[in-house]
C-alpha cells in the first residue's frame, strides 16, 4: 500500500473546461429569480398519475420516493421542500445539481427526466435503479470479490472520467451513491456537492470517511479527489469496512492525511494487484494518484486482461446483481417511516399563509424522452386521487 502509480499525462484540460463550465453554471446559479408571479403547478397537479409507491431514501433536504405512472412505468421522484432552504446557497446547490443533471448523458449515471416546482417543492424525475445501492448490497451479499470489484469499478471510472471531460467534479462518491438498476449496471446519483474545481473551491464538503487529505488540509477539491473517494469505496467493497480507522474525526482526518491504512487481517486476502489498485488511488500526492486518464486504468496490473469495450455486453459481468432481491431496496432509515411522515411529504395540507413566496423562474425541465414520461397532460387530481394515492404509500 502506499505505493504510487505514477503517470505524467494528463490527457484532460480540465482548466479550460472548467473556465468555460463554471462560467456557465455561475450565470445560471446567479440569475435566479423568485417571483411570486411565475407560474407553478400544484403538488397535486405535479403527482397527480402517479402512484408513490414506497420510500427509497432521504438527504438532508429531499426525500426519495419509488413512483410509478399510469402505464406502470417506475421512476423515483425526488422530493425537495423549499421551507428547508434557509440560505440562498442551499437553493444555487439545488440549480446546480439541476443543471448538471441536465448536461450529463452516460449509461452509468442516473438520469433525470424532469424537474418541476410547485409553491412549495421541487420534484426530480428520475430513471429508477431498482436493485438499490452498493451499501445495500454489502449489507445483503457481504463483501464482494476481486472480479465483481473490478466490474464495479470500472464503470465507476467510465462515469467519473465523463463528468470530469464535462469539467465537473463529482465531489460525493461514496457507496450510497452507486445505485445498481436491474440489469446490473451501476449508475452513480446525488449530484448535491458537485460543481466545478472554481465553484467548490475552499469548500470542504463531502462525506467525512472519503474525504481525501487535500481537502482536508487545503480545502482544495480537484477531479483527482474523486479517484482518492473511489480507493475508500474499493476497499469498503472488497474488505467491507473502511481504509481508515477512527474514533472522532480528528482521528479520521490525522489516519487519512498520514494515510494510516489499518492492516487487514489474513483471512481477507486481497490480490497483490487490488491492493496496489487501493494503494494507488490512496496515494496522499494528487499529481502521483491514479486516474489522469483512462489508460491509467487500462494499464493497471488490476485491469490486465480486462476487456473494456466488451464487458458490459458479457452476462457474466453482472451476475453479481441476480442475487439481489428488488424488494430488498428500502433505505433501512426510511423503512420505519409511517404514512404521517409521507403524508407530510406527499400529501401536502399547506394554506397560502405558510406558502413560501419563492418561485424560481425558469426552473422547470423536461428531457423529452416522452417514452419513459408518457403522462405529459397532468389533470388536476381530485380528494379521491389522493386517497388513492395514499391508501398505495404503505
Ligand atoms: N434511491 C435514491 N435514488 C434512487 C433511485 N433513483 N433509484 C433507486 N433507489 C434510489
Amino acid at each position: 500500500m502506499g505505493n504510487c502509480y505514477s503517470d505524467p499525462s494528463d490527457g484532460l484540460d480540465i482548466d479550460n473546461l472548467d473556465c468555460e463550465m463554471s462560467d456557465m453554471l455561475k450565470r445560471k446559479m446567479n440569475s435566479i429569480n423568485f417571483k411570486n408571479d411565475v407560474k407553478v403547478r400544484t403538488n397535486q397537479e405535479i403527482l397527480s398519475g402517479y402512484n408513490i409507491i414506497k420510500p427509497l431514501g432521504s438527504g438532508l433536504f429531499s426525500k426519495v420516493y419509488l413512483a410509478t405512472d399510469q402505464n406502470g412505468k417506475k421512476f423515483a421522484v425526488k422530493i425537495v421542500k423549499k421551507q428547508d432552504f434557509q440560505v440562498s446557497e442551499t437553493i444555487q446547490k439545488i440549480i446546480l445539481e439541476k443543471e448538471i443533471l441536465k448536461l450529463v448523458e452516460h449509461p452509468n449515471i442516473l438520469k433525470l427526466y424532469r424537474s418541476v416546482q410547485s409553491d412549495s417543492r421541487i420534484y426530480f424525475f428520475l430513471e429508477y435503479a431498482s436493485k438499490g445501492n452498493i451499501l445495500q448490497l454489502l449489507n445483503i451479499k457481504g463483501r464482494l470479490d476481486a472480479n465483481e470489484v473490478r466490474v464495479v469499478s470500472a464503470q465507476i471510472i467510465e462515469a467519473i472520467l465523463y463528468i470530469h471531460s464535462k469539467g465537473i467534479i463529482y465531489g460525493d462518491l461514496k457507496a450510497e451513491n452507486v445505485l445498481i438498476a436491474s440489469n446490473g449496471l451501476i449508475k452513480l446519483c446525488d449530484f448535491n456537492l458537485s460543481g466545478t474545481k472554481s465553484i467548490l473551491s475552499d469548500k470542504m464538503q463531502g462525506t467525512i470517511c472519503y474525504i481525501s487529505p487535500e481537502i482536508i488540509k487545503e480545502k482544495k477539491r480537484t477531479r483527482m479527489s474523486d479517484f482518492w473517494a473511489l480507493g475508500v469505496l474499493v476497499h469498503l467493497m472488497f474488505y467491507r469496512r473502511y481504509p481508515f480507522r477512527f474514533n472522532n474525526q480528528t482521528d479520521l482526518f490525522y489516519n487519512i492525511i498520514n494515510c494510516n491504512i489499518e492492516p487487514e487481517k489474513n483471512e481477507v486476502k486481497a490480490p497483490s494487484s487490488l491492493r496496489r489498485f487501493i494503494g494507488d488511488l490512496l496515494c496522499r500526492e494528487v499529481n502521483k494518484r491514479l486516474g489522469k486518464s483512462l489508460d491509467d486504468f487500462i494499464n493497471h496490473p488490476f485491469f490486465a486482461g480486462f476487456n473494456w469495450n466488451g464487458y458490459k455486453r458479457d452476462p457474466e459481468s453482472f451476475k453479481f446483481a441476480e442475487k439481489i432481491p428488488e424488494s430488498e431496496n428500502v433505505d433501512s432509515k426510511s423503512d420505519s417511516k409511517t404514512n404521517s411522515d409521507i403524508d407530510d411529504f406527499i400529501n401536502i395540507k399547506m394554506t397560502p399563509t405558510t406558502r413560501p413566496i419563492y418561485n424560481i423562474e425558469g426552473f422547470t425541465y423536461d428531457s423529452g424522452a416522452k417514452d419513459l414520461m408518457g403522462n405529459s397532460e397532468h389533470k388536476v387530481s381530485t380528494k379521491e386521487d389522493l386517497e388513492t394515492s395514499e391508501a398505495n404509500t404503505t
